[in-house]
């Protein structure tokens, strides 16, 4: 596995890649690298001589009071996940390098990054845009791999892809969870271990809307409140949001017609986890 902390060198190895005929593709990441980042590493690597991972903690993504400082970095370790999971190169760059003095342009995708999580994050999606904009323009990958897990993320980075014309394929990946339904995160980690317990309860509450969902229910505040009902008993719990919305344009629904995205938001303690559930009328089931 090779390693390039400047652009110049990623971009010089990933050249070389590409005259030796190999498509590209890329997992952008922040490391702390878990099972949900090497399942899109290994899907990656199954469908590409040469998969680039990037491990950069965006400091533009993160608001004044979040937890840009304490997140956990580990660079020995995640090098190793990356290799073991058949990752080509890691492009770790520092904040410098891709942030340098006088740097003042941004990509933002309007509307879309406002819902959500973006109302209580203000300007994360415009970090997260502009970073995967750069990143993208770095490595000129044929396919961007994305986890589901950071659903609006990748509603916001497909039409990004789409609007600016990037030229990139983009894959979204299913969320891989623990054995308790938990999605796997890096804030996981910030959890006691009754925290964890409790954590357990959100795939819980997805689920019970799912399975009414699959029973036939299309009413959204029906979905919403059976989901609700599950989260409302537990004291540790504070729901942020738990909406259902249109899976691509993300406009609020009163019934699931079109493929929808119901998503939540809670915090446990002081950590802010997310997860959510895709509601398919097509097939009539959920997928977690
Ligand atoms: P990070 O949180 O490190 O996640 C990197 C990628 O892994 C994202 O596409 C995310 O959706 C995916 N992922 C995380 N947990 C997952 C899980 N349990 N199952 C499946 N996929 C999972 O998301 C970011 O970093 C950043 O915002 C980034 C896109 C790198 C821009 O800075």
């Amino acid at each position: 596995m090779e390693f390039a902390e400047s652009k110049s060198e990623a971009r010089r190895l990933i050249a070389r890649a590409r005259a030796d005929g190999k498509t590209v593709g890329f997992v952008p990441t922040m490391g702390a690298l878990h099972r949900g980042h090497t399942s899109l590493i290994e899907a990656s690597s199954s469908e590409h001589g040469y998969t680039v991972v990037s491990i950069f903690v965006n400091p533009t993504q993160f608001g004044p009071n979040e937890d840009l400082d304490r997140y956990p970095r580990d660079l020995k370790r995640d090098l190793e996940t990356a290799e073991g999971a058949g990752a080509s190169l890691v492009f770790a760059p520092s904040v410098e390098e891709m942030y340098p003095a006088g740097f003042t342009t941004f990509v933002e995708v309007s509307a879309l990054g406002d819902v959500l999580c973006g109302a209580s994050r203000p300007g994360h999606f415009r970090g997260v845009t502009t970073v995967v904009a750069k990143l993208l323009n770095i490595v000129r990958p044929d396919v961007l791999y994305l986890g589901r897990k950071d659903a609006q993320q990748a509603i916001i980075l497909s039409r990004m892809v789409r609007d600016l014309d990037l030229g990139v394929k983009v894959r979204v990946m299913p969320t891989v969870r623990g054995p308790d339904g938990v999605a796997l995160s890096s804030r996981n980690g910030y959890l006691s271990a009754e925290q964890r317990a409790c954590a357990s309860r959100l795939f819980e509450s997805l689920s019970k809307a799912g399975h009414l969902f699959e029973a036939g229910e299309r009413d959204v505040s029906r979905l919403v409140s059976a989901a609700r009902a599950v989260l409302d008993g537990e004291r540790e719990i504070a729901v942020e949001y738990l909406e259902v919305r249109d899976a691509e344009s993300l406009s609020e629904l009163s019934r699931v017609e079109d493929r929808a995205l119901l998503a939540l938001a809670v915090r446990i303690g002081d950590t802010r986890l997310i997860d959510n559930i895709i509601l398919d009328p097509g097939t009539g089931s959920f997928e977690a």
